[in-house]
């Protein structure tokens, strides 16, 4: 009988798909029971007292049967005749007894198995500390760290500037590393893959946002990838260091009745960095990138012909003005150092670059931009900035001054706003690697050696750098 080849490799596919789906619901079914047992003998990472969070509380919860279905990625719908509930299910890691008390006090004294440079007190001057990192869990990823992009957050809590700082401090959330090891439940990395760890390392994975891949703003408080507290109680500590491990987040939802609608969502609380893709310049991409390319999104900066402002010419600053250029914007940089303008204009290819202290330049421009981002790091007057938006337009803030002062006439002459924005969640996280490596989209960074990052900090202070520093973490830091 004739077959066709086609419709013989088709039923090939089913069948193979289908035995994969039998083994991952005996899996599945194996790790909830044992999954469930851990629970209700350990709390898990949500119910422990999250760092950051306001004022969050039992009540803040969203109860499991409230929670939203994600609308994306379902993968596969299989008609079976029985009825499962894995809602809102997800993999958890747990950490092995390398993170025990004694553990900890041994690492104080200088003895663990990673190698870092620590912040100890106040004076935010780094010297080299040893610390244990967890064993890698089911869910985990363990990478060499490549390279680590300086943030200003890293002057920031080195420095406690707002009077969290948790010492030793190991600072660093712009990571880029190879995977050498990978837990037994981890699908979507293997051992040699490029990737890169941002802003924050875990989140509740139940509540709205997590449910939205803006984990960012978990109701729970995402886990800081520095000076915040991981799922085994411990500190987390930054990528100044010669390793880390971070958890793999995989998702699986919903099965009812006589239909099976299973799903496997590849996020994860690491990034691929795309092929050929050069490390250090990713480093930047996993905060400076990502913080002004959310917000950019978010309001539909993407228009080719509409003009933006830029505020600070630093690390986010010039990501926006690449970003802003990507996007067939007219871009205008405002700045307060006059050496950077040639580079502003040459380098990053701004349209325009303003002296903010320059009255006449400033007026110039009055009422003339769709968008302006501000990521100055220190203070500075808002309603000169107000009244260069066009009607409509919006001021977006990611940088930290310490007040936002402005008159109420500057937001309601022209209907204008003022928002913030924090880095981003891991689905536009790594949406903007993606962006960055098919738009030719690269930082321009000053790659140094660890034993160079406090006079960089200091520099960075100084509003000194072209315009990240990235550390060669694998090449100085032994
Ligand atoms: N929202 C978030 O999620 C997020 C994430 C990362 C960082 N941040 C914050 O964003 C800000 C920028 O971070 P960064 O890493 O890009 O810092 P950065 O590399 O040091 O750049 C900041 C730039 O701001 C300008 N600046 C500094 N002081 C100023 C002042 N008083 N008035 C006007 N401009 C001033 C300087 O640019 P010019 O020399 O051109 O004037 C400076 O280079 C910091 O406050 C940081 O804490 C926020
Ligand atoms: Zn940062
Ligand atoms: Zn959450």
């Amino acid at each position: 009988m004739f077959r066709n080849p086609r419709s013989v490799q088709v039923k090939r596919e089913k069948i193979q798909r289908m035995s994969h789906f039998v083994v991952e619901i005996q899996r599945l079914v194996s790790d909830q029971m044992e999954q469930t047992i851990s629970r209700t003998n350990d709390l898990d990472d949500a119910s422990k007292p999250p760092l950051y969070i306001p004022e969050s509380s039992e009540s803040d919860r969203v109860p499991q049967e409230h929670q939203r279905i994600p609308r994306s990625q379902v993968i596969a719908f299989i008609a079976l005749t029985f009825t499962l509930d894995f809602s809102s299910y997800s993999f958890r890691s747990y950490s092995s007894g390398s993170c025990l008390p004694n553990s900890t006090m041994a690492a104080e004294l200088g003895h663990g198995n990673c190698l870092a440079w620590a912040a100890r007190n106040e004076t935010g001057t780094l010297s080299p500390y040893r610390f244990d990192r967890r064993t890698v869990g089911a869910g985990d990823i363990s990478l060499k760290i490549k390279y680590c992009g300086v943030c200003f957050a890293d002057v920031v809590w080195t420095r406690n500037k707002h009077g969290d700082s948790m010492y030793p401090l190991v600072p660093g959330h712009e990571i880029v590393g190879v995977v050498t090891a990978t837990g037994s439940n981890v699908e979507g990395f293997k051992v040699g893959d490029h990737v890169g760890v941002g802003t924050y390392v875990n989140s509740c994975r139940n509540c709205e946002y997590c449910d939205d891949f803006l984990e960012v703003f978990c109701s729970k408080g995402a886990t800081l990838t520095f000076n915040g507290l991981d799922s085994d109680g411990t500190v987390t500590k930054g990528g100044y260091s010669s390793f880390i491990v971070v958890h793999e987040r995989q998702v699986f939802r919903e099965l009812s009745i006589s239909i099976i609608m299973y799903q496997i969502l590849d996020i994860q609380y690491c990034y691929k960095i795309p092929d050929g893709y050069p490390l250090d310049k990713a480093a930047p991409l996993l905060c400076a990138g990502i913080t002004v390319y959310s917000p950019m999104m978010r309001h539909k900066m993407n228009q080719p012909g509409k003009s933006l402002g830029v505020i600070g010419l630093g690390g986010l600053g010039h990501m926006a003005v690449k970003f802003g250029k990507a996007f067939g914007l007219k871009v205008t940089v405002f700045s307060t150092s006059e050496s950077k303008k040639e580079e502003a204009l040459n380098l990053l290819r701004a349209d325009n670059f303003v002296i903010s202290s320059d009255k006449q330049q400033m007026m110039s421009l009055m009422k003339s931009l769709d968008y302006i981002i501000d990521t100055a790091s220190g203070d500075h007057p808002f309603d000169p900035y107000m009244s260069l938006l066009k009607v409509g337009g919006v001021l977006v803030l990611v940088g930290f001054p310490s007040e936002v002062r402005l008159l109420p006439i500057s937001l309601n002459m022209g209907a204008k706003s003022i928002s913030g924005s924090m880095t981003g969640g891991t689905k536009e996280t790594q949406e903007m690697l993606n962006f960055c490596a098919s738009n030719q989209v690269y930082p321009e960074v000053e790659v140094i050696n660890i034993q160079y990052i406090n006079e960089a900090l200091e520099r960075l202070i100084k509003r000194d750098v072209k315009y990240r520093f990235v550390i060669d973490i694998a090449n100085s830091l032994n």
